[in-house]
């Protein structure tokens, strides 16, 4: 696990070029997005990138890590319509090309079973970009989840439905309850994790994450085993390493 300390801004440029190398390399490349905050500036980026630099994505793929449950198709929040909003509209992935797991399925178990095939059709994830939540979650695996775990319905926790309350103006009650989410098994087949985190929120998560035992209680210490992660973190976020 390489660990990068360093300015928030400088963070984004970092996670920006090593998919901007893996795409001059290998255009046709299979990308993981996620959402939340941490990831904005990298899309910020990237989509300057494609704008002043003609980085293309138009014959690569991407694969969302998560979804809330019931979210109606043109809720703003609904994980589809904010990555079409922060990257995909701003770059020029085909029609298509970005897939996420379906929170609006009836049938939540094969809905789940063929998003895990699709990845595997495509050829597998080549760069996954993570946050992470102040309790250790990747995507949405909460401190309890398998490891061994692949894309499958969860219950969020309070805790992370009141971090995600600030995106439903501020009200729990607006929060799903449910999701689906990538398992941990499934982020661990990537081929590159590039995990973002900012803030004194993240410190005690990012500690667990670097230096904590392997756990379902800190799912992110499972990344411990993958043989290609880069950590990017500012100073606060780094506090307790
Ligand atoms: C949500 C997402 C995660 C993300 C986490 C942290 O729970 N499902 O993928 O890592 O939020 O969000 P933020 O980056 O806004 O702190």
């Amino acid at each position: 696990m390489e660990v990068v300390i360093a300015p928030a801004e400088r963070l984004a440029r970092i996670a920006a070029d090593a998919v901007e190398r893996l795409l001059r390399d290998r255009p046709d490349a299979v990308l993981g997005l996620a959402t939340g905050s941490s990831p904005l500036a990298v899309y910020d980026e990237l989509a300057r990138r494609h704008t002043e630099g003609g980085l293309s994505f138009a014959r690569s793929r991407a694969f969302m890590l998560d979804e809330y449950v019931g979210l109606p198709a043109d809720h703003p929040e609904r994980y589809r319509n904010v990555i079409e909003k922060e990257i995909a509209s701003r770059v020029d992935f085909a029609p298509g090309a970005v897939q996420g797991p379906d929170g609006l399925a009836s049938d939540v178990v094969g809905a789940c079973a063929a998003y895990e095939q699709a990845i595997v059709d495509a050829g597998g994830v080549d760069l996954q970009i993570l946050g992470i939540g102040t309790d250790g979650h990747v995507a949405f695996n909460e401190p309890g989840s398998s490891l061994a775990s692949r894309t499958r319905i969860k219950t969020l926790t309070r805790q992370t439905r009141e971090d995600n309350a600030r995106f439903f103006g501020g009200d729990l009650a607006q929060v799903p309850t449910h999701c689906l989410t990538q398992g941990l098994a499934t982020i661990m087949s990537a081929r590159h994790l590039v995990l973002l985190a900012t803030g004194r929120g993240k410190a005690e998560a990012v500690h667990q994450l670097a230096e904590g035992p392997v756990s379902a209680m800190w799912p992110a210490t499972i990344l411990q085993h993958h043989p290609h992660v880069t950590v990017l973190v500012d100073d606060a976020a780094a506090s307790r390493l």
